[in-house]
């Protein structure tokens, strides 16, 4: 881990990024980042799973068994959870209460350059609309530039609002859309 290192980006982020602990400019945040311990994994998959089934077209959810769903897409992310594809941050606030946690990792498949991926983001409920999720999509962008990225992607359901709200304010902008037409 490097000492304190402060950084002025644009707007919003006046980070100290590797020293485990970030502040927003403007905003009350301040996240302790670590490392998520393997025992804590479960809390990943347990939050994993409800927002992945959470965001399924509601004409695929209700044609589904949970159980036999969470079976087939624990093997489809297992690679990406269990392996070392990902880094999984835990984030903690200033007392050490845990806010929520990131999944980072790498993409490429159009190019071949590969971008900083965020796989997952998760805020726990009632430190939502605090500016916590925020405040982790900065700390992504940071973990990024420090690996040399110069760009940063992750996918969402169009039927969230909030997380894409989140993304679009820190300037996400939609690239590819994954459409889907039913076939009556
Ligand atoms: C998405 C998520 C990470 C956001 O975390 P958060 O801590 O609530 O985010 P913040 O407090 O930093 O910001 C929330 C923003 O969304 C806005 N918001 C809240 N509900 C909204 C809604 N229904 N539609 C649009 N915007 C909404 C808030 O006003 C706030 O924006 P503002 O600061 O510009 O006013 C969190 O809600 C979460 O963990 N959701 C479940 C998991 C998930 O969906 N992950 C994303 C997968 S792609």
């Amino acid at each position: 881990m490097k000492g304190r290192e402060r950084t002025k980006r644009g707007s919003h982020a006046d980070t100290l990024i590797d020293g485990e602990r970030f502040e927003q400019t403007g905003a009350t945040v301040e996240l302790r980042m670590r490392r998520a311990r393997a025992s804590e994994y479960p809390i990943l998959w347990g939050a994993t799973l409800q927002t992945a089934w959470d965001d399924l077209p509601e004409d695929e959810r209700k044609r589904l068994d949970r159980r036999r769903w969470e079976a087939h897409f624990r093997k489809k992310i297992e690679p990406y959870f269990e392996g070392n594809r990902t880094e999984k941050y835990m984030a903690e606030g200033a007392s050490g209460e845990f806010l929520g946690y990131l999944v980072l990792g790498e993409s490429g498949f159009l190019t071949p350059e590969t971008h900083a991926f965020i796989y997952d983001i998760w805020v726990v409920p009632e430190h939502r609309g605090k500016g916590v999720g925020k405040s982790l999509v900065e700390w992504a962008g940071e973990w990024a530039r420090k690996r040399g990225h110069r760009k940063i992607k992750l996918e969402v359901a169009e039927t969230n609002a909030r997380a894409r709200h989140v993304y679009e304010s820190l300037g996400f902008r939609a690239e590819r859309r994954y459409m889907g037409r039913i076939l009556e």
